[in-house]
């Protein structure tokens, strides 16, 4: 057993952790959950030794761990999967694997053929199906994320640590990774599993603990506790999850189009057609990877792709993302690390990047104005922080997420692009930003959404495309419901397949 006694963390003036205890049993799942910021990761960085707690104590089997100390964490059969990873860019991913406990030979040196062995092995216990010897920049985000975990699963560890794993994975590397962990669990490992997904942590986890402002509420079991239960946990007041779309209802007037596209084409995406008028939100969904990710990049000109493009005041394909920018077409990536925030800025900067005053004469009255408008944003996102001049990387995983709407906001867009946005932000967050997003729309924005969430596309979309092998295959309107789209987009699948078959039929 792995037992928790009152850790605490201070970050100067800011207390991330105050005072938290849990057991972690072997054989069961225990979930961490919290709204964003509320010190999930801060608690998983001190099981991993990272970061030290400023008071508290951790035991191992009831053996005292070493705190501070990586090295110790893993000698006690501690593994963790970072929320922000842990990779080493330049390095090899067999080298990544191993990081650390690399084994040696006889003489001491280390094994080279034993690491890209034991790397190899659990590539193929991950399904992960890629050469151990580039480099792990070079690496699509969900396969970092795989090896981030793979990092953690290398060590067989008695007490594994999963922070936010899923939030980056597709829906079929989840399952994978969910019976990975089962058959841990099965031969008598703890696991510590932080998610924002409560489908997720339904399917899997025995208990939970739940964090609000770095204090522990609770641990419950999560047979006898319903959502609605958790989620007053986690926020102290109890928030109604019906979908904003149907609060604000579905009567926007449409007017004039704020984005038309022809015929786009390229490896991935074979010939999409696609409209968005002002106040209407569009959702793209369908199974993964059938061109979605594709689509979005190939609109604000990330990607090369052939067609026709017509937006307010400017008729073409862009050239690239800041010409779109330009152009009022702003982009939103869950996927924040790499397209989205620069951590050592500040929260300031981050929101008004792009956005500098010209005119000497105007500055001063608009660095006034400017500081109120951040001000106002940051406020209405409710992005826990301490200063606007804070580093971003300071901030929690969801926080950062909500810097980058700010920035979209502040940037007064007319159509605004949006992959997975509320990857790893929390429901009562996620909420927010949905109705920020109805608001948006509300006030004449034309928005194209792509979500991993069928839940979430039901939630907040007008309509939504089906998208099956770079081809929008359906649309559907009216009373969306999660379920019609999960199984539109199957189906959808199913009769494209058909199709296939019966014209290769009609050419024997
Ligand atoms: N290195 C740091 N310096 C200053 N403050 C920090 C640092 N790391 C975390 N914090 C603060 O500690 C608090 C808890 O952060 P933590 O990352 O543990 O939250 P979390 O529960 O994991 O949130 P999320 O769901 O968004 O990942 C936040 O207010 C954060 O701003
Ligand atoms: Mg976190």
């Amino acid at each position: 057993m792995l037992t928790i006694e009152g850790l605490r963390k201070e970050y100067g003036a800011v207390v991330a952790l105050q005072g938290a205890s849990l057991s972690l049993v072997p054989g069961t799942i225990h979930a961490l959950l919290g709204a964003n910021g509320s010190g999930k990761s801060t608690l998983v960085k001190m099981l991993g030794g990272v970061v030290r707690p400023t008071e508290g104590m951790i035991w191992v089997d009831e053996q005292r761990l070493e705190t501070g100390s990586p090295a110790h964490a893993i000698h006690q059969g501690i593994a963790v999967s970072y929320q922000e990873t842990s990779l080493v860019p330049s390095m090899s991913v067999a080298d990544n694997l191993l990081l650390g406990i690399e084994p040696t030979g006889k003489a001491g040196y280390v094994a080279r053929r034993a690491i890209r062995e034991r790397a190899a092995e659990i590539l193929d216990q991950l399904e992960l199906n890629i050469p151990p010897d580039v480099p792990v920049a070079e690496l699509p985000t969900n396969a970092q994320h795989l090896l981030e975990i793979g990092k953690a699963l290398v060590k067989r560890p008695k007490y594994l640590v999963l922070d936010e794993a899923t939030a980056a994975l597709r829906r079929e590397e989840v399952k994978r990774l969910f019976s990975i962990v089962c058959g841990l669990r099965d031969e008598g490992a703890a696991i510590l599993f932080v998610s924002h997904r409560f489908d997720e942590v339904y399917a899997i986890c025995d208990r939970a603990t739940v964090l609000r402002n770095g204090a522990v509420v609770g641990t419950r079991s999560l047979s006898k506790t319903s959502r609605e239960e958790l989620i007053q946990d986690m926020i102290g007041q109890r928030i109604s999850l019906e979908p904003v779309r149907q609060e604000t209802g579905n009567s926007i007037k449409k007017q004039s189009l704020r984005l038309k596209a022809r015929s786009l084409t390229n490896s991935e995406l074979g010939g999409v057609d696609l409209e968005v008028s002002a106040g209407e939100i569009v959702g793209i969904g369908g199974l993964q990877g059938q061109g979605q990710t594709a689509l979005l990049r190939a609109l604000i000109g990330a990607i090369l792709v052939r067609g026709d493009l017509e937006t307010e005041g400017h008729r073409g394909l862009f050239r690239n993302p800041s010409h779109a920018a330009e152009s009022g077409v702003r982009f939103i990536s869950g996927d924040r690390g790499r397209e989205g925030v620069f951590g050592q800025r500040s929260i300031y900067e981050n929101i008004m990047i792009g956005r500098i005053a010209t005119s000497p004469l105007w500055q001063r009255a608009w660095q006034r104005g400017k500081n109120r408008a951040v001000r106002d944003l940051v406020e209405q996102l409710k992005i826990v922080h301490h200063s606007l001049t804070q580093e971003v990387r300071g901030l929690s995983g969801g926080n950062q997420q909500k810097v980058l709407f700010a920035r979209t906001l502040a940037s007064r867009p007319n159509v605004v692009i949006l992959d997975d946005p509320t990857k790893g932000v929390d429901v009562s967050t996620r909420m927010e930003i949905h109705r920020l997003l109805r608001s948006m729309a509300g006030a004449g924005v034309g928005l194209l959404i792509a979500s991993s969430d069928d839940e979430e596309l039901a939630g907040v979309c007008d309509r939504v495309l089906i998208m099956y092998e770079g081809r929008i295959v359906r649309e559907l309107t009216g009373d969306l419901q999660p379920s019609h789209i999960t199984k539109a987009s199957i189906e959808g699948a199913q009769s494209e397949k058909g199709k296939g078959a019966e014209t290769r039929a009609d050419s024997l």
